[in-house]
């Protein structure tokens, strides 16, 4: 994990427009947002995902620090006063509050049109079809039926008390759409099949959801300095998550199902299938 950490650092200090380039607050706020924290989880399942259909980890690299970058420009919006209003992230100040609301904003405009540039450099897939279709991909995982989507709902819901069906659906939106985006990204930098394609997309689908299901239980059972963002927000805020609508217990209970969901999901592979599984286990039982 820390070698493929280490690289989509290093692949996203490279592909961010250097300081010294005007508008230089913008890009600072940039680099800011984007570098030196973060688990890195989208990239991992990328790579783990190219690693089953044996593609070239230099086109992962690029698949999946364009998912970062939506991941990263979703966080900025995420933490504006006008959303959850939080002052922490990556155990730093948030991008608001290190520079302003508008360096904020324009920092996510900015961050989700250089991922589609990102993507869209020629040779990331075997064939332009293929790369026309993880450019697809990633739009609509980030749109209003993917990422910008579950965050409306999200928005909308506070203080109204959510039944299971629809906390699933806006979960599945908000978090499990960039998470599934970045497995199929992965996959489809190398040789794959349908039939293998149809199998990692529902193993991503159940750790999409239980990535969120994992955040809800963690904002109400792991403390700020462990986090590096505010813990007890989803609480404070009266918001509705796993934990406020079935308890902790339930919820991490709920979690783990998922994660034995997903490694059903991978078991027609063989040990090609291994970091994938080793992923689904720490998604679920990670402590941050
Ligand atoms: C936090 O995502 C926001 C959610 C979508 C749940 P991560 O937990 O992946 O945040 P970083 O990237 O590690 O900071
Ligand atoms: C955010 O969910 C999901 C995004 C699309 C950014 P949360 O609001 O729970 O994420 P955190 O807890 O602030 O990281
Ligand atoms: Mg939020
Ligand atoms: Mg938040
Ligand atoms: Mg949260």
């Amino acid at each position: 994990m820390a070698e493929r950490q280490a690289r989509v650092e290093s692949a996203l200090s490279t592909a961010l427009p250097d300081t010294s380039h005007a508008p230089q607050r913008l890009h600072d706020a940039m680099r800011y947002a984007v570098l030196g924290g973060g688990k890195r989880v989208r990239p991992l399942l990328a790579f783990a995902a190219g690693e089953l259909t044996r593609a070239d980890a230099d086109r992962v690299a690029q698949a999946a620090i364009a998912v970062e970058m939506i991941h990263a420009y979703s966080l900025v919006h995420d933490d504006l006063p006008a959303m959850d209003n939080d002052v922490l992230r990556r155990g730093k100040p948030t991008v608001h509050v290190e520079f302003d609301e508008a360096t904020a904003l324009l920092v996510g405009d900015a961050l989700q049109s250089m991922a589609f540039e990102v993507l869209a450099q020629p040779g990331l897939a075997d064939d332009a079809a293929t790369q026309l279709r993880m450019l697809g991909i990633l739009a609509a995982a980030s749109g209003s039926r993917g990422m910008a989507g579950g965050q409306a709902i999200d928005l909308d819901s506070v203080g109204r008390p959510l039944e299971l069906p629809q906390l699933e659906f806006m979960h599945i939106l908000k978090t499990g759409a960039l998470i599934r985006a970045s497995v199929n990204l992965g996959a489809l930098c190398g040789r794959h099949d349908e039939t293998a394609m149809h199998k990692l997309d529902h193993y991503a689908k159940c750790v999409g959801l239980a990535f969120q299901v994992v955040d809800d239980v963690l904002d109400a059972d792991a403390s700020t300095a462990t986090l590096g963002k505010t813990a007890g927000k989803d609480a404070a805020a009266n918001k509705p998550t796993y934990v406020s609508l079935l308890g902790l217990a339930r919820a991490r209970e709920l979690a783990d199902d998922l994660r034995a969901d997903a490694h059903a999901a991978l078991a027609g592979f063989g040990s090609e299938a291994d970091r994938l599984r080793q992923l689904a286990d720490y998604i679920v039982r990670r402590e941050f």
